[in-house]
C-alpha cells in the first residue's frame, strides 16, 4: 500500500485498465455461465442498501420482515405454504446447509455418516463432506442421465443420512426422479434435499409455456428443503442463493445463539454471520416487479433460444446433442471429434463454453439472444470444416 493515495480519477483509470481481461455478459460470448447480467432494478436496488447487514437483524429488522417475504414468494413458486429459509451466499451455501441440517437431525447415528448423491450433484456436496467428516456416495446415471433408483436403494446402508436429488443439473440440466427418491427417502426416514439451484427458477413456469417438464415441489411429501438460486436465472444480483426448509423446526436444526450483536441477542441460522441486507431487498424486489409472468417472459426466451440451437446442432454434421433439452442446458458433443478439441478452438475464437466429461455445456441465459447464437454456429461450422481438413 502507497503512503498517499490516488485521486479518483487516476484510480477508476487505473481500474479499467487491470480490468481488461475480465469478460462482460454483454459480449454475448459467455455461454457457458449459470450467472447472468442482473436486471437493473435489482443492481440498483442493492446498490441503494448496500450498507445493511442482515447478519445483525436487530438493526435492520424491516429487511428481516422482507427476507421471510422473500421465502414465502419462492415458498409459493415450490407450492409450500408455510416454508422457513434463508437468502444465502449461493447454492453452494444452501446444498451446504441442507447437509449440515441433515447431520444435526442424524446426530445420534454413530460412525462416520453417508450422504447419497447422484453422479451429477454439484461439488457443493463433496466440499460438505470434507467439512463435516461425511462419505459422500456418488450413484451412477442411467442412459438417460439421471440418477439409478435402483443402485440408490442399493447404497443405502444404517449409516446413511441424507439424499439428495438435482433438479436441473450443472451439466445438463437434467431432472432427477424425485418421486421415486422421495418414497425412497420416506422409506428410510432419511433427509431428502432438492438442488434445484438452476431449475428451481425454471421449471415451474415451463407447463404454462406448453414444454413437457417434471414437476419438482414441495407436494413431493418427502422432500425436506430446496435450494434455488436468485444469483442464476432469478436475475438478481451475486450474491443471492435461497435455501427453502419445509417448516421451522428443520431450518432451526441449525440454529445458533449470538448474544452479543449491535440490534440485540440473536441467532443465526446460515454459515456465514455478516450476510447482504442488499441482496435480500434486490431479491424481494425483482419478484414484486416481474412477478410470474415477467419470469415466464424471461424463460420463454431462454427456452426458444435454447431448443432451435438444438435443432440447428442436429442438423449439422459430425455434432449431436447430449439430450433434447429439458430447460435451458445444451449439451453438444461429436462422435467424429474430440470434444476437448472442438472446446480449444471454440475458446480460442473467444467463445466462454464450459467443458464437462465427454460434452461442451452451453446455458442460454437471458444474455444471450439470438444474434450471439447465429455467431456461435458459425464459428463452430467452421471450427467443423477446420477438423475435417485436419487442421
Ligand atoms: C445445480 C447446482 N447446484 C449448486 C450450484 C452452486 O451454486 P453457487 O455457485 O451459487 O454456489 C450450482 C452452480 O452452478 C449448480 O449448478
Amino acid at each position: 500500500m502507497n503512503e498517499l493515495g490516488l485521486s479518483i480519477d487516476l484510480l477508476e483509470k487505473e481500474l479499467k485498465s487491470k480490468l481488461q481481461k475480465d469478460r462482460t455478459f454483454d459480449s454475448g460470448r459467455i455461454l457457458g455461465s449459470m450467472c447472468t447480467r442482473p436486471h437493473s432494478l435489482a443492481s440498483d436496488i442493492f446498490t441503494r442498501y448496500i450498507e445493511k447487514n442482515i447478519g445483525d437483524p436487530g438493526l435492520v429488522e424491516s429487511t428481516g420482515l422482507l427476507e421471510h417475504e422473500v421465502i414465502k414468494m419462492l415458498s409459493s413458486l415450490l407450492l409450500l405454504k408455510n416454508g422457513a429459509g434463508y437468502v444465502v451466499t449461493g447454492g453452494t451455501e444452501a446444498n451446504i446447509l441442507a447437509i449440515w441440517t441433515a447431520r444435526n437431525r442424524a446426530k445420534a447415528k454413530s460412525g462416520i455418516k453417508e450422504v447419497i448423491v447422484p453422479e451429477s450433484a454439484h461439488f457443493s456436496f463433496d466440499k460438505a463432506g470434507d467439512l463435516m467428516g461425511l462419505k459422500i456416495k456418488k450413484i451412477r446415471l442411467t442412459s438417460s442421465y439421471q440418477v439409478d433408483v435402483e443402485k440408490v436403494k442399493k447404497a443405502i446402508t444404517a449409516k446413511t443420512i441424507a439424499l439428495v436429488g438435482v433438479a436441473g443439473t450443472t451439466s445438463l440440466g437434467v431432472v432427477d426422479p424425485v418421486k421415486e427418491l422421495s418414497d425412497i427417502a420416506q422409506e428410510h426416514n432419511l433427509y431428502f434435499h432438492i438442488d434445484a439451484a438452476f431449475g428451481g427458477y425454471v421449471l415451474p413456469f415451463l407447463k404454462d409455456l406448453g414444454l413437457k417438464a417434471p414437476q419438482v415441489n414441495f407436494n413431493v411429501k418427502g422432500i425436506c428443503s430446496m435450494t434455488i438460486d436468485p444469483h442464476k436465472m432469478g436475475m438478481s444480483v451475486i450474491p443471492a442463493g435461497c435455501i427453502i426448509y419445509r417448516n421451522r423446526e428443520l431450518a432451526d436444526t441449525v440454529r445458533l445463539g449470538v448474544p452479543y450483536l449491535s440490534g440485540g441477542e440473536n441467532a443465526h441460522a446460515t454459515i456465514v454471520g455478516t450476510r447482504s441486507g442488499a441482496s435480500v431487498l434486490a431479491v424481494w424486489s425483482l419478484l414484486r416487479h416481474l412477478g410470474k409472468s415477467g419470469y415466464r417472459t424471461i424463460i420463454r426466451r431462454c427456452m426458444d433460444v435454447t431448443l432451435s440451437l438444438a435443432e440447428s446442432i442436429k442438423q449439422m454434421k459430425d455434432v449431436e446433442v447430449v439430450i433434447d433439452p429439458v430447460i435451458n442446458v445444451l449439451g453438444i458433443t461429436s462422435h467424429r471429434f474430440p470434444v476437448s478439441e472442438i472446446a480449444k478452438k471454440l475458446r480460442k475464437k473467444d467463445w466462454a463454453i464450459s467443458l464437462f466429461p465427454g460434452h461442451i455445456r452451453i446455458v442460454i441465459m437471458p444474455h444471450v439472444y439470438p444474434e450471439h447464437i447465429e455467431r456461435f454456429k458459425d464459428d463452430l461450422e467452421k471450427i467443423l470444416d477446420e477438423l475435417r481438413e485436419g487442421k
